[in-house]
C-alpha cells in the first residue's frame, strides 16, 4: 500500500476559534450571514457527494465529461509530478486526472472536512500503490504551506468552489494560489457559468430537497460546536438568483419570529418572521471575468475548456 499522511495545519481549537468568530460576526450584523465553509461536517460532506448525483446538479456531470475529454491534454500541457488539490471533497472526478497524469509522483488533497479526506485519502492509498498522498487538514483561504514535493507542480480547484468566495476573498484567494506557483506550475480552475436563471435555480433547489438538508445543516454545526438552540424545522430553505452579482444566493428563512441562544457566545440572536440569512454565494462566470480575475493576480490563462452544452468551464493557467 503507498503511504498515506495526514496533517492538520491548525490545531483544532483555531478551527474553533474560526467558527465562533464568523457565527459571531455573521448573526450579529444585518443582513445575517454565515460563511459556507461551515457546511461541511461529516453530514455536510456527504449530503454535497448527494448534491452531485442529482438530476437538477449539472455542474458535478458537465466538469466530469470535460475531465474525461481533457485530462491527456492537461497531462501534455502540465507534465505535474505533484498534484495539488484545494477542497478536494471525495476526489470523485480527479481519478481522471490522476489516471492521465503519468510523470505524477504526489497528490496533495487539502480540505476542512476531516472525514472527506480520510474516507478519499485511505480509498486511493489502496487503488494507487505507487502514489504517495498527503493530505491536509486545512483552509484553503489561510494561507497554505505545501509540503516539499517534486515538481511541476499542478493546483487544482474544481467543481466551481471559488464562486462560493465573495469577489474580494477571490482577489486575495487567487493571490495566495499565485504565491504557490513557481516557473512551470499551472492552476486549473473548475467555473461554473452564467445560464438560464430556471437551470441555476433547480440546481440550488432539488425536487428531493437534498440542498435544503444541506443548507438547513449550518445550522445543526452551530448548535453542535457552540451549544445553540436553532430548530432547523423553523427555518425553510431559499435559493434566489442575484442577477446583478451573477451568484446564486442561498439563505435560510425564519418561518416565526424566534430567538437563538448561543452559550459558546454568551448571545441571543433574534430573528424577525421571514428574516433571511444569507449561507452561501455561488458565483457563475464568463469567460472574460475568468480571464481578467487571473491576470489581475498575475496569471495567464492558456486553456479553456466547456462541456459540450457550455455550462461549465475548466481552464488552465500559468504564472506570468
Ligand atoms: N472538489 C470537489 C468538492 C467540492 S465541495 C468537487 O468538485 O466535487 C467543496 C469542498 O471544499 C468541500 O469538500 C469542503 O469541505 C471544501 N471547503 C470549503 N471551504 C473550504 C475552505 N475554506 N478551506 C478548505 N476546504 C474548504
Ligand atoms: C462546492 N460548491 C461549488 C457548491 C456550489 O455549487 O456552489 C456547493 C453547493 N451549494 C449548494 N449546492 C452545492
Amino acid at each position: 500500500m503507498s503511504p498515506f499522511l495526514v496533517t492538520r495545519t491548525l490545531p483544532e481549537d483555531a478551527t474553533d476559534a474560526a467558527l465562533r468568530a464568523d457565527v459571531l460576526h455573521g448573526l450579529t450584523r444585518t443582513p445575517k450571514t454565515l460563511p459556507p465553509k461551515w457546511f461541511y461536517d461529516a453530514l455536510g460532506s456527504e449530503l454535497f457527494e448527494k448534491i452531485t448525483a442529482l438530476p437538477e446538479y449539472y455542474p458535478t456531470r458537465a466538469e466530469r465529461e470535460i475531465l474525461v475529454a481533457r485530462a491527456p491534454e492537461i497531462a501534455a500541457a502540465t507534465g505535474a509530478r505533484t498534484l495539488v488539490e484545494l477542497g478536494s471533497g471525495s476526489s470523485e472526478k480527479t481519478k481522471h486526472l490522476l489516471d492521465a497524469l503519468a510523470a505524477l509522483h504526489t497528490y496533495v488533497p487539502v480540505d476542512v472536512s476531516e472525514s472527506a479526506l480520510r474516507q478519499a485519502g485511505e480509498a486511493l492509498a489502496v487503488e494507487r500503490p505507487s502514489l504517495d498522498v498527503h493530505a491536509l487538514i486545512a483552509d484553503f483561504t489561510g494561507g497554505l504551506t505545501l509540503p516539499d514535493t517534486p515538481g511541476p507542480r499542478l493546483v487544482a480547484f474544481l467543481g466551481g468552489t471559488l464562486g462560493n468566495l465573495l469577489p474580494a476573498e477571490r482577489a486575495s484567494f487567487l493571490a495566495s494560489v499565485r504565491s504557490l506557483l513557481s516557473p512551470g506550475d499551472a492552476l486549473l480552475l473548475g467555473t461554473d457559468l452564467v445560464k438560464d436563471e430556471s437551470v441555476l435555480v433547480a440546481a440550488y433547489d432539488d425536487a428531493a430537497g437534498v440542498t435544503a438538508a444541506f443548507n438547513k445543516n449550518v445550522l445543526s454545526v452551530v448548535n453542535r460546536e457552540l451549544g445553540a438552540d436553532f430548530d432547523p424545522d423553523g427555518f425553510s430553505h431559499v435559493a434566489r438568483w442575484n442577477a446583478e452579482e451573477e451568484w446564486i444566493e442561498m439563505r435560510l428563512r425564519a418561518l416565526a419570529a424566534v430567538t437563538v441562544k448561543i452559550p459558546a457566545l454568551d448571545i441571543a440572536v433574534e430573528f424577525a418572521e421571514g428574516e433571511e440569512m444569507r449561507t452561501e454565494v455561488s458565483a457563475k462566470f464568463r469567460e472574460a471575468g475568468v480571464r481578467a480575475e487571473l491576470a489581475a493576480t498575475g496569471l495567464e490563462l492558456t486553456h479553456w475548456w466547456t462541456d459540450a452544452e457550455g455550462r461549465f468551464a475548466l481552464s488552465l493557467s500559468t504564472a506570468r
